[in-house]
């Protein structure tokens, strides 16, 4: 594990308050560490049309993308689930189109930290096509 997760499990719990999950009522904060320093954070986003809702995890890549920020080295995910919640696949996806690898930091309430790395979760991975 490359950092102390702490501050950045802190940020993921904080964001949980901003997300918008009025269908499935299961919120979800996540909070990505950039090699350059800076954490962005994302929320899930739920719309009436299901189908275009987004995760927490790819608004808070995204947000860093719009930024300027490719690098990433973490990202912490908070839910109020019972147990910790990997990210999807489509998330993980996403995490891979910008990292070959990734701290992922799972945390809910009752629960230490449960950490992977994004090798664990996506172990043969679809990368680039042009190589
Ligand atoms: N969700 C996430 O935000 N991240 C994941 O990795 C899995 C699922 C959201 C999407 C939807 O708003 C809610 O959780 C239920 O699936």
């Amino acid at each position: 594990m490359s950092r102390d997760p702490n501050a950045l499990v802190e940020e993921a719990k904080a964001a949980l308050a901003n997300s918008h999950a009025p269908y499935s009522e299961f919120r979800v904060g996540a909070a990505l560490h950039t090699r350059s320093g800076r954490v962005f954070r994302g929320v899930n986003v739920e719309n009436a049309s299901l189908g275009l809702s987004i995760c927490a995890e790819r608004v808070a890549i995204f947000n860093a993308v719009a930024a300027g920020e490719k690098e990433f080295d973490a990202i912490a995910i908070a839910t109020l689930a019972e147990t910790p919640t990997p990210p999807c696949g489509a998330c993980r996806q996403v995490m891979l189109e910008f990292a070959d690898e990734l701290d992922v930091h799972l945390v809910v309430a009752g629960h230490p930290i449960e950490s992977h790395t994004l090798t664990e979760l996506a172990p043969r991975p679809f990368k680039s096509y042009k190589d």
